[in-house]
């Protein structure tokens, strides 16, 4: 078995974060989604895999994850010129996947419970293909798949109006080498894109067999600013806390949930689990609530912030309403003002949002 990551794309609804930075390297609970990904696929026993990388975030990429020697992997990369879907994606790959057995993981999608049993039912059948599909709330917005009485699937649709189950596919996928005729068959859809639901679709109709295992934990694709909080909660949660010896806490309760990173500081102040506080990072006269993840180089004093991700080297001073529901990128500095006349002075990115009560 190999593994297939898909790590190009445009992240256009992560703007601006991923203005300058890739969406895949947008760490969930203080690690990026993509070494998240990696992990699970090594757990799995997969050592060979290629990653599918675009024109802009490619090097950065590259320069994060490196050779995969620190997973015990080999990791090489395949460029993608140009966005051009899902399918196309697998498409550039076939010299790199030959004709073995791969697993394709979308680099921006967190699973609970790994992989690796997906993996071991795959590598031991008979299948030519095995999808995932997960029971979702809004199934206009995804693959969905139409099973038939026997489970088998009759057909999948991309994003459909009109959709006929509420069961969309999961962004991990495993095939055999008949993926080959099946991507070169296949037009580009209205959107122009090489869309792997028609690849799949495709192997429906030439007889193929593909397999649907309906996955029931939860499962998030972090598209959006939303999806990338829910992940980090849901992360976060289930995180086995550890508390580094080389952490500095002085005067402050810190929840049983907590983990907090080496060099880390937290003084006078109260920081409530499920939480994540990064390498380096201070915390002073503050209050830091469920569900945040604060990384690495971050400084946080005289604030209140909950269920929010701060990225690295950030700096927020002297706030007195709480920040919820935030997400903070790299090198933000967000302080009070305290000259006359008062006003809100700001310098926000192309895309930013900001929420004033
Ligand atoms: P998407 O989230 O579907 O697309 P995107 O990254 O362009 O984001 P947006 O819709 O916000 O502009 O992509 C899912 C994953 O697949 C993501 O990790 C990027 C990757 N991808 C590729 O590697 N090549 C592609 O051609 C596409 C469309 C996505």
């Amino acid at each position: 078995m190999k593994a297939l990551i898909l790590s190009g794309g445009k992240g256009t609804r992560l703007y601006p974060l991923t203005y300058t930075r890739a969406k895949q390297l947008i760490p969930v609970a203080n690690k990026p989604v993509l070494f998240r990904v990696i992990e699970a696929i090594r757990e799995a026993g997969v050592t060979d895999i290629g990653i599918v990388i675009g024109t802009n975030t490619g090097e950065e990429i590259k320069d994060a994850v490196g050779n995969g020697l620190r997973w015990g992997a080999n990791i090489e990369y395949i460029l993608q010129e140009s966005p051009d879907g899902l399918a196309h994606a697998v498409k550039i790959s076939q010299d790199f996947l030959g004709d073995d057995r791969f697993v394709m993981f979308l680099g921006d999608n967190v699973i609970q419970g790994g992989i690796s049993g997906l993996i071991s039912d795959f590598a031991s059948s008979d299948w030519n293909s095995q999808i995932v599909l997960t029971a979702v709330e809004n199934p206009s917005a995804y693959g969905v798949a139409k099973l038939r009485d026997d489970n088998s699937i009759e057909k999948l649709i991309e994003k459909p109006k009109d959709p006929p189950s509420n069961l969309a596919l999961v962004g991990i996928y495993m095939f055999d080498e008949t993926i080959w005729d099946a991507v070169h068959a296949i037009q580009p859809s209205a959107r122009g894109e090489l869309e792997i639901t028609d690849a799949i679709q495709w192997l429906i109709e030439a007889g193929h067999r593909v397999y649907p295992h309906v996955h029931t934990g939860w499962w998030i694709d972090t598209g959006k600013p939303t999806d990338m909080l829910e992940a980090n909660s849901l992360v976060l949660d289930e995180l086995v806390p550890t508390i580094s010896p080389d952490a500095d806490i002085k005067n402050s309760e810190v929840d049983s949930r907590v983990t907090i990173e080496r060099g880390a500081k937290v003084i006078n102040s109260i920081i409530r689990g499920p939480a994540i506080i990064g390498e380096d990072t201070v915390i002073e006269n503050s209050y830091v609530g469920p569900f945040s993840s604060i990384y690495h180089h971050v400084t946080i004093q005289n604030c209140e912030i909950e269920r929010s991700i701060i990225l690295e080297r950030s700096m927020i001073t002297d706030i007195d309403v709480r920040l919820q529901d935030t997400i903070i990128g790299r090198y933000a500095s967000i302080r009070r003002n305290w000259k006359k006349p008062r006003a809100l002075k700001m310098n926000l990115g192309d895309y930013s949002n900001l929420w004033l009560d």
